[in-house]
């Protein structure tokens, strides 16, 4: 099926990304394929927050998995993985990774809304998704019904991701103060702008335009419990895993935070595990 303008531009740009992430400090590409212990920040963030849990011995579907730092992370951990990503060059960058690092993974290249019949029969004990992710898909309550799809019966769904609020603001450029500047909920549809460079901070994409839906959390968390989930947390957190505005400032093991002080009362990522029911 033809993807619409929106996905169709987010796949050029997103194909772009894939060398200038695997060469980045940011994803240290080079450690993980080197020291076999090594596992990425947002799968260590997890471990430290006492999040997901133990997946040793449970499979394990990463929805939209990037180069699979993340994914191969679970992986070291004892998961049985599937990455599934729209990009081919993301995909390929996932199988170069597991083959370089040593570590088992099955990757495939699928669309969100087409991974159901592009991986017919499967379901999983986790489905993990997350850091940047649901901002690409225009429809929360399909995305959700995927993950539900996906999911054994008992299944875990975990997702970290950035805080929406956090997308809804941008700093003044004149007094430097935070302002409400995109749309927060989902009915605002596609956000389409333009950038040279990537999160990372390196490199540049020949394809600028990229377009993101809002989705509130309370629209991504109803549409969770529509498609049947049981919530088991939902948490809100002060760190960010990339430096998101201008003034976040370090904050240890490659998070980002606000200044100290009143600026800093604002959530940066939230996590939500579900279950599906027995
Ligand atoms: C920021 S990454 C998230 C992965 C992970 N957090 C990371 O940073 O490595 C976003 C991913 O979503 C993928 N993506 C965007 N739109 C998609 C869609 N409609 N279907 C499947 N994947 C999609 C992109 O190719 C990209 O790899």
């Amino acid at each position: 099926m033809p993807l619409d303008k929106y996905r169709a531009a987010n796949l050029e740009n997103w194909n772009d990304r894939v060398p200038i992430h695997w060469e980045s400090d940011g994803y240290n590409i080079r450690q993980f394929i080197d020291d076999p212990e090594h596992i990425s920040d947002v799968v260590q963030f997890d471990l430290d927050h006492e999040e997901l849990g133990d997946v040793a011995g449970k499979s394990l579907l990463h929805l939209q998995c990037h180069i699979g730092h993340d994914t191969l992370s679970w992986a070291r951990l004892g998961a049985n993985v599937t990455g599934v990503d729209f990009s081919e060059a993301a995909i390929l960058a996932c199988n170069r990774l597991s083959a370089e690092s040593g570590t088992p993974g099955e990757f495939v290249v699928a669309d969100l809304y087409e991974s159901p019949t592009v991986l017919p029969d499967r379901q999983f004990d986790i489905v993990y998704t997350g850091i940047g992710a649901i901002c690409w898909l225009q429809d929360i309550k399909g995305w959700a019904k995927v993950v539900a799809h996906f999911l054994k019966p008992g299944g875990t769904f975990y997702i970290l991701e950035i805080h929406p609020m956090v997308g809804s603001l941008s700093v003044d450029d004149h007094n430097g103060q935070l302002v409400l500047d995109w749309p927060y909920f989902e009915s605002a549809g596609p956000q389409g702008y333009d950038e040279r460079q990537s999160y990372t901070g390196t490199g540049e994409v020949a394809h600028t335009r990229q377009y993101n839906t809002p989705h509130g959390l309370g629209e991504t968390i109803d549409a969770l419990i529509q498609a049947g989930l049981i919530l088991d947390f939902v948490h809100e957190h002060q760190l960010a895993p990339n430096k998101i505005l201008p003034m976040h400032q370090p904050a240890g093991k490659g998070f980002w935070k606000m200044p100290d002080g009143r600026e800093n009362d604002l959530p940066l990522m939230h996590s939500i595990k579900a279950h599906k029911p027995e």
